[in-house]
C-alpha cells in the first residue's frame, strides 16, 4: 500500500479537493507535532520523572496530575508562534490564552483537553489528547470567552489522538473521518484508514455502572434492558467496555462500534454531566456523526446546544446510531 503521510494528505485536500485552506493546513501540522511531542513524552513514563500529581489544581477543582500540565505547555508553545491562531483555550487554563503580540496571529480558536483520560496516566493505560477548531468571529482581535462560545456546528476541523500500544490521530475537516498512525522511527503521521464508518447497530457498551443509582429515569431502564440480555426487551446479550479514557473508548467505538454514555445524573445537580462541551464532547461529536454515528444529550443533538460558558459540563450519549437513537427515544417517553 502506498504511504501517505499526514502532510502529503493535508495537501492534496487543499489542492486537489480544495477542502481545507493554507492557514488551517499549517495549524493542524503544528497541532500534529505537538500530539507527536506529548507521544513521546508519555512513552518516557516513570523514566522522565512525569508521573504522579502536579500538586495543583485546575479551574474545574481537579488536582492535575505532572502530565496535564506538561501536555498544555507542550500544546501552548507550539502553537503559539505558527500565525495561524487568534487565541487558545485549554481544559487546564480559566480563561483564553492570548497570543502574545510578539508573535503574528491569524483567524482561528484552538480549545484543547490536553490530557484526556488523567486517571490513567499513573497505571499504564491508554491517555489521549482531544481537540477542536473555531473561526474567530469577524471583527473581534482580543478574544475573550464569548469568542469561543459557539456551537459544535461551527466547528471547521476536530481531531483527538490515543497513546496507546500505538498513537493514533484522527481527523475530520467534515467530510468524513480519517487516522493516522504515528510511524515512531520516521517521526510522522501516516494515513491508516480513510472514511472511518461506525456501525449503526451494536452489542457493546461503555459507561461508568458504578453511578446507576444517580442516573436518571431513562438511563437506568436503558442500562437494564441490555444486563437484562437475550430474554430481556432488547432481545440480545450485550457485552460491557470501560477505559476510563474517553479518547480510548472513543477509537474503539471508531473501529467496531459500540455505544458510549456519561450521562446526567444527580450525584451534584450543578454539574449536568461529567465531561466538558466545548473541548471534549463537541469534537468528539463531529467526529462520531462525520462517520455515520450520532452524539446526543438524551435530550438535544450534541453539536446544536448553545455554550454558555468554557468549560460548561454535558451529558454525553455517543456512538452507533440506532442504539443512540434509542437512549433518545427513552428520554422521550413521558414522564421520564
Ligand atoms: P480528563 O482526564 O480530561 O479529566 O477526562 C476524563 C474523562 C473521560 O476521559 C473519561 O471517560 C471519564 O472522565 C472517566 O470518568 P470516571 O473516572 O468517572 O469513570
Ligand atoms: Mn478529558
Ligand atoms: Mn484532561
Amino acid at each position: 500500500m502506498k504511504r501517505i503521510t499526514l502532510t502529503r494528505f493535508l495537501i492534496d485536500e487543499q489542492y486537489n479537493r480544495k477542502a481545507v485552506p493554507a492557514d488551517l493546513r499549517l495549524l493542524i501540522e503544528v497541532v500534529s507535532r505537538s500530539i507527536k511531542a506529548i507521544s513521546t513524552t508519555v512513552g518516557k513514563g516513570a523514566l522522565a520523572g512525569i508521573l504522579g500529581d502536579a500538586g495543583s489544581g485546575n479551574i474545574q477543582g481537579e488536582a492535575q496530575k505532572k502530565l496535564d500540565v506538561i501536555a498544555n505547555e507542550i500544546l501552548l508553545e507550539a502553537n503559539e508562534w505558527g500565525g495561524h491562531l487568534a487565541a487558545m483555550a485549554s481544559e487546564e487554563m480559566e480563561g483564553p490564552h492570548a497570543i502574545p503580540h510578539r508573535f503574528p496571529k491569524g483567524e482561528y480558536l484552538l480549545l484543547f483537553d490536553p490530557l484526556d483520560g488523567s486517571s490513567n496516566i499513573d497505571v499504564n493505560t491508554s491517555v489521549g489528547t482531544i481537540f477542536s477548531v473555531l473561526r474567530c468571529p469577524e471583527g473581534v482581535t482580543t478574544p475573550t470567552e464569548s469568542a469561543f462560545l459557539q456551537p459544535g456546528t461551527a466547528q471547521v476541523c476536530a481531531g483527538f489522538a490515543v497513546y496507546g500500544p500505538s498513537t493514533v490521530l484522527v481527523l475530520t475537516l467534515g467530510a468524513g473521518v480519517h487516522t493516522f498512525t504515528l510511524d515512531r522511527e520516521l517521526g510522522g503521521f501516516v494515513l491508516t484508514q480513510q472514511h472511518v464508518q461506525i456501525p449503526a447497530d451494536t452489542q457493546e457498551f461503555a459507561i461508568n455502572m458504578s453511578n446507576m443509582r444517580h442516573w436518571e429515569p431513562p438511563m437506568k431502564r436503558y442500562v437494564e434492558e441490555m444486563l437484562a440480555g437475550k430474554t430481556g426487551p432488547l432481545g440480545r446479550d450485550y457485552n460491557m467496555r470501560w477505559i476510563a479514557s474517553m479518547v480510548a473508548d472513543v477509537f474503539r467505538i471508531l473501529t467496531r462500534g459500540g455505544i458510549f454514555m456519561y450521562p446526567r445524573d444527580n450525584k451534584d445537580p450543578s454539574k449536568p454531566g461529567r465531561l466538558r462541551l466545548m473541548y471534549e464532547a463537541n469534537p468528539m461529536a463531529m467526529i462520531i456523526e462525520q462517520a455515520g454515528g450520532a452524539a446526543s444529550t438524551g435530550r438535544e443533538r450534541i453539536l446544536d446546544i448553545e455554550p454558555s460558558a468554557l468549560h460548561q459540563r454535558v451529558a454525553v450519549i455517543l456512538g452507533s446510531k440506532n442504539e443512540v437513537e434509542r437512549v433518545v427515544s427513552y428520554h422521550r417517553v413521558v414522564g421520564e
